[in-house]
């Protein structure tokens, strides 16, 4: 069905496209429904997150090959004001380029010149960095007929004028008193703007809410979970969603947030969204009676109309180690034991790949793509996994260590679908984490709660002999044999970054070392690289104008540090101080600046002693751990010192008044260090001061 179509498509598409292919610039964003829809015959612009609703990532454009990659250079580049994490894929249609950097700023410039048209800041309020558990970062905006959509970290969803940067409208998606976040972009489905959110660490309930384009108004929400049984559910599924909980789920919020992934079918009309993981992680916290816990961890379709449930499949049922399906969602087209199948693909993170009918949600295949130890497969039948029976760490105290982590086989990075080579280019990380229940867990709505003990489960980890390597790479897998192709691993294993397949045979994806590469699409040979003074995590994004291809990354800050032994030898990673848009094509000659040679700053204060006893230091130990390690680095050690200071340099240790001025009364609050006396126990924030001195003592040959 879909192949007989394509010819008509392209006969229509090719008047259709000439007009355009000169892409004047008159930065309109012309973009409604026929031209999303059709965007696979418009290869010269990058309308969408994943360029086509199909979500493939997949230019046909090919002047940028093996024959001429040699020539491609730097055409232009911005320096972006954020020296946060920057994760989104930059959209280009009618002549302009339009990003979102961390704290959901957005910039658009003219595509060929680089010139900056306009730049629009939200003034996110800096304390809500505090709800974001993976950094205030935006993965990307959206457009429609003259508007560009953001999502802002504290909730609110914004339409900006595509020419000016205008604000048209605003509206609060979310509760602002709960601990949601927005990172993921937006996706526009016939004039509904589609956003999710985020939280599941912090006892939110997820849901997805469409809002009118032109107006705001909000059209539809639908809930991932259940909400209290005692009050009237909001959809009709909620009732049988209920029955797979037990417990007073409601109360912990459940989770479920819908915080990057969905694709859209347009002849199924269908609308696909990645649900996350449940709140608190632990699930004998959350739903004590056990349960599948609908819709945590699945993929749901939906009526892009109304909301409606259409079908779902759920990926990890009963979830307790963050194994979230809201990792990128895409459509393709797969000969599947001779029959043409309109398939649904996933990597979450709970290590195995999934390949789904789209019409139906029916399994049709799934085979781990790294190592799996809490299942050992997916049984076809009944379309679940067959779990390790040790992996369910419980409140017995029982621990496990559970691979992949809570990172994920494979986590938002973007992966990409060849047509060229019917592979999958997955950006993934073999790893694990130690799972053990928090006995002291207490409903908590002021932070992080996620019902285990990360402290630890990370001693676990480092007391456990023989564990095997952890490694980021890229992995070519094959979708319908399931089964990798190629992979290459990556030398600084901080995470991996998002990717982009061609027509012309290419694989692009940046890493942490400060690279800009392309791998040959079937052997992942490596033919072209480029220094880009930063570390890489977000996917480009390729377009054509006046006739040249161009491709378009967003660099800077890697987002997540990395737990176990390979953490403190990733500290090298690039400074992640040269957050930029670089922007390359054939015959580029920009070059960036010099970069300051970085000199060693002594630390000018004398490291004190602490006399506290070992359990007030065990204490603050366990306290840093539970509350500052997500932001400030496991052991002590900050992955990302010039964004999170590394607190065993810190001055603040001296006294204790300079420590709780930060610390307990939130002297820093406007720089994203909120005050922690809601959340620390009384002595609590002193005992983490005895425990930082004594790691300054240990480590300070390192400081
Ligand atoms: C959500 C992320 C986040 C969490 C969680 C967090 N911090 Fe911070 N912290 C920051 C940021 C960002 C800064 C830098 C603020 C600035 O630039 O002035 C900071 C700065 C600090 C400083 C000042 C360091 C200096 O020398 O300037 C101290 C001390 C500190 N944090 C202690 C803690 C402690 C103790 C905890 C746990 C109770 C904690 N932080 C949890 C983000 C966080």
């Amino acid at each position: 069905m879909r192949k007989l179509l394509a010819p008509l498509l392209l006969c229509a598409a090719g008047i259709f496209t000439s007009s355009l292919s000169a892409q004047s610039a008159d930065y309109g964003a012309a973009v409604d429904s026929d031209r999303l829809s059709a965007a696979s015959q418009e290869p010269q612009v990058w309308m969408s997150y994943g360029r086509t609703y199909d979500e493939q990532r997949y230019s046909p454009l090919t002047q940028i090959n093996r024959d001429t990659l040699d020539q491609v250079g730097l055409a232009w580049y911005a320096d972006m004001t954020t020296s946060r994490g920057q994760e989104a894929t930059p959209i280009v249609v009618d002549g302009a380029l339009y990003v979102s950097t961390s704290w959901s700023n957005v910039w658009a410039f003219d595509a060929r010149t680089g010139e900056l048209l306009w730049e629009h800041d939200p003034n996110v309020d800096r304390a809500t960095g505090f709800k974001a558990c993976c950094d205030v970062v935006n993965r990307g905006v959206a457009v429609w007929e003259g508007k560009v959509f953001v999502g802002t970290l504290d909730g609110r969803l914004i339409a900006l004028d595509s020419k000016t940067g205008d604000k048209l409208w605003e509206t609060q998606t979310v509760d602002p008193d709960l601990n949601y976040t927005i990172t993921g972009a937006p996706r526009v489905i016939k004039g509904n703007v589609i956003i999710g959110n985020g939280g599941a660490e912090y006892g939110v309930r997820g849901y997805v809410t469409a809002y009118d384009a032109e107006t705001g108004e909000q059209n539809w929400r639908f809930y991932t979970v259940p909400g209290n049984p005692a009050e009237e559910f909001e959809q009709p599924e909620l009732f049988d969603a209920a029955s797979t909980w037990t417990g007073q789920w409601w109360t912990l919020g459940g989770g479920g947030t819908v915080w990057d992934a969905m694709a859209y079918d347009v002849e199924l009309d269908l609308l696909y969204i990645g649900v996350g993981n449940g709140s608190p992680w632990n699930q004998s916290l959350r739903s004590p009676g056990g349960g599948d816990n609908l819709f945590l961890t699945s993929i749901v379709a939906l009526d892009p109309d109304d909301g409606s449930y259409r079908w779902h499949y759920q990926t990890t049922p009963g979830e307790t180690w963050d194994y979230t399906a809201t990792q990128h969602i895409m459509l393709a087209d797969l000969e599947i034991d001779g029959e043409e199948r309109r398939v649904v693909m996933q990597a979450p993170k709970n290590g195995f790949f999934y390949v789904l009918d789209a019409a139906t949600g029916q399994l049709i295949s799934a085979e781990n793509y790294v190592p799996v130890n809490w299942a050992t497969h997916i049984d076809l039948e009944t379309g679940r996994p067959v779990e390790n029976p040790d992996a369910r760490y419980d409140l017995t105290g029982t621990p496990f260590i559970a691979s992949p982590s809570a990172l994920g086989g494979h986590n938002w990075y973007p992966m990409s679908f060849s047509q060229n080579t019917n592979l999958v280019y997955i950006p993934i990380t073999e790893n694990y984490m130690g799972y053990i229940a928090d006995n002291e867990f207490v409903v908590n709505d002021s932070g992080w709660n996620t019902g285990i003990d990360l402290g630890r489960g990370f001693g676990l980890v480092r007391s456990t002999p023989g564990l095997p390597d952890q490694g980021t790479f890229l992995q070519a897998w094959d979708p319908v044999a399931q089964e990798e192709v190629w992979r290459v691993k990556h030398e600084v294993e901080n995470g991996p970054a998002g990717v982009l397949s061609t027509a012309a045979g290419l694989v692009f994806q940046g890493n942490r070392s400060g690279e800009f590469v392309a791998y040959d699409d079937e052997t992942g040979e490596r033919v072209w690289s480029t220094l880009t003074q930063a570390g890489v995590m977000a996917a480009p994004s390729t377009y054509e104008i006046d006739g040249q291809q161009h491709i378009a990354l967003l660099v800077g800050s890697p987002a997540l540090p990395s737990e176990g032994p390979g953490a403190a030898a990733s500290t090298t990673v690039a400074s992640s101080n040269n957050s930029r848009l670089l922007v390359y094509r054939i015959g580029g000659e920009a070059q960036l600046p010099r970069i300051p040679v970085e000199t060693e700053t002594d630390v000018d204060f004398e490291i004190p002693q602490t006399d506290a006893p070992n359990e007030v230091i065990a204490a603050g130990e366990t306290a840093y751990n539970r509350t500052c390690a997500v932001c400030h680095g496991n052991d002590g050690i900050s992955l990302r010192p010039d964004t999170y200071p590394d607190l065993r340099r810190s001055s603040r240790m001296v006294s204790e008044s300079d420590w709780s001025s930060v610390v307990l009364e939130g002297e820093l609050q406007d720089n994203g260090m909120i005050s922690f006396a809601n959340v620390l126990e009384d002595g609590e924030a002193e005992a983490i001061r005895a425990y930082i001195i004594s790691r300054a003592n240990t480590d300070a040959d390192q400081r």
